[in-house]
């Protein structure tokens, strides 16, 4: 079982806590490790340094992006020795140029895609990988080096590609020409150096360098940023359309202002509800299912609302107007709002599992609202997201919303906090969907509600095989107590249980 406390297995050496390597850093000391293969607790280690790092010089919000560099740049690495260990072992010289189209075809074959199969050669090899990184007054230098030479040939396609990759404006272009790649360095090639561009780290912070015994890639990020030089023309449509969508109907709003209003009295509310055939129908549904049993049918609205609370009608209040606008405008996505509810349902479990007692209705508004901006993504350009969709799969990136910020210049979770801005949705809510897959990106006030849903959209990411634990943020589990895979797995199967028995 792994300890997220404890890397000290996963390289040679025996590492510290991430907490007082992170301090050490920060301080300007160099820090280095190595490994030989980047197994899912080598990246797991690198998250949590880099959760801790990156939030130390302010810059939490690049996280996704630098991972996934960083991700690209040590597979880059490890592959570049995986082809030295799999050429000893069936016999041909790598610097041999007559027979090295033949390896390079054989290890194409026989190792892309099944790279697992590379994990004991390279253990028992003498090939590693350093990473090492040191904190001076431009930035945070990073250096990636494999002790294997690397072919003037692997050279030279390398520098053609960074080339080619610099002049792409956004990942559509790229996409036709390097998806055939089937070795697929192209890709990474690419992805990092949009993900440069984008991101404001800027391509000029990324070398690689070709040493007399090793090959070095740097990397430094600047604690300067640029302005993002990305803008696509499917962000703009996105942005164009956010303006389009209308703002929340006057009586909803209003509505909003009595529930908030202790002064308010449940005639005014239910007069106001009334008005609207929909709003009743969820209202009466609500004060009749399950979670408010009450002993006897409720059949009027002011029953209802005494029965499910003020702040319960003002979720639901909120979540099927958002919900109804949206329906009206784009065909329906069932699959969203199903995978919405079940992260509600998650999120009000993990609130009152937890105590937070205070925020159970809002954890289940939360939940319930999360993905808005999927909706918007989705309805725009389907072909790119769906593309999007398609590499993420392939290529393990934490979540999607790196993928779209390269791709499309904005995330779902951006457009949903547009959205809810727009809708004067209340701040814990904006926060919820903007940091729903970024929560270290959230700020401390809403911290336990940003986690639970965070948690809540991991659980069910798992569930759908989208997710897997070790994407999870350290600190994230730390807060709930979930470190240890057991605590982990347990609260989710309870969960599990009762949303799969659950009675609408
Ligand atoms: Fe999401
Ligand atoms: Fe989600």
């Amino acid at each position: 079982m792994r300890s997220h406390q404890n890397y000290g297995k996963i390289t040679d050496m025996a590492i510290p806590s991430t907490s007082d390597t992170a301090a050490r850093v920060a301080k300007g000391e160099p820090y280095s490790f190595s490994f030989h293969y980047l197994s899912e607790d080598v990246v797991r280690y690198i998250n949590a340094l880099f959760a801790k790092i990156l939030a130390g010089m302010d810059q939490i919000f690049l996280l996704d992006t630098f991972i996934t560099i960083i991700r690209e740049i040590c597979i880059n690495a490890v592959k570049a020795n995986a082809k030295r260990v799999y050429f000893r072992t069936i016999g041909i010289s790598i610097d041999d140029a007559e027979s090295y189209p033949e390896g390079i075809e054989m290890f194409k074959k026989n190792v892309i895609g099944h790279f697992e199969t590379m994990e004991a050669g390279l253990k028992n090899s003498d090939y590693r990988v350093s990473f090492s990184m040191k904190r001076d007054q431009n930035g945070l230098v990073i250096q990636v080096l494999n002790n294997s030479i690397i072919r003037p040939e692997e050279m030279a396609r390398i520098s053609m590609r960074m080339e080619k990759a610099r002049h792409y404006e956004d990942f559509s272009e790229a996409y036709e020409e390097i998806y055939d790649d089937t070795e697929g360095a192209g890709l990474g090639i690419v992805l990092t150096v949009l993900l440069l561009k984008n991101s404001g780290i800027g391509v000029e912070n990324y070398k690689i360098i070709r040493g007399e015994k090793d090959t070095r890639t740097l990397l430094v990020i600047p604690f300067e940023l640029r302005p993002q030089e990305i803008t696509t023309r499917i962000k703009k449509q996105i942005l164009a359309e956010v303006d389009g969508i209308p703002t929340f109907p006057k009586n909803v709003l209003e509505l909003q202002r009595l529930c908030a209003n202790p002064d308010s009295s449940i005639g005014e509310i239910s007069e106001k509800i009334t008005i609207d055939p929909a709003l009743s129908t969820d209202v009466l549904k609500l004060a009749n299912s399950a979670g408010f049993i009450s002993g006897k049918r409720i059949e009027t609205i002011p029953e209802a609302i005494k029965n499910i609370g003020l702040k319960n009608l003002n979720a639901i209040l909120l979540a099927t107007s958002a919900r109804s606008i949206l329906d009206k405008r784009y065909t329906r996505f069932e699959q969203i709002w199903a995978h919405c509810n079940h992260v509600a349902f998650y999120a009000r479990g993990i609130a009152i599992k937890f105590k937070l007692a205070r925020m159970v209705e809002n954890a289940f508004l939360a939940g319930l609202l999360h993905d808005l901006g999927k909706i918007i993504m989705l309805s725009t350009d389907l072909g790119t997201t769906n593309k999007i969709a398609d590499i993420v799969k392939d290529r393990k990136i934490r979540t999607s919303t790196v993928m779209e910020e390269i791709s499309v210049g904005i995330s779902h979770a951006n457009i949903g906090e547009m959205l809810a801005g727009k809708w004067g949705f209340p701040d814990y809510l904006v926060e919820a969907i903007r940091c729903h897959h970024t929560p270290l990106n959230a700020v401390e006030k809403h911290r336990d509600i940003v986690f639970t849903v965070y948690l809540a959209n991991i659980m069910c990411g798992i569930e759908s095989r989208r997710y897997q634990l070790y994407y999870a943020e350290d600190e994230v589990l730390a807060r709930f107590a979930l470190s240890s895979d057991a605590a982990f797995n347990e609260l989710h199967a309870e969960l599990k249980t009762a949303y799969d028995t659950r009675v609408e």
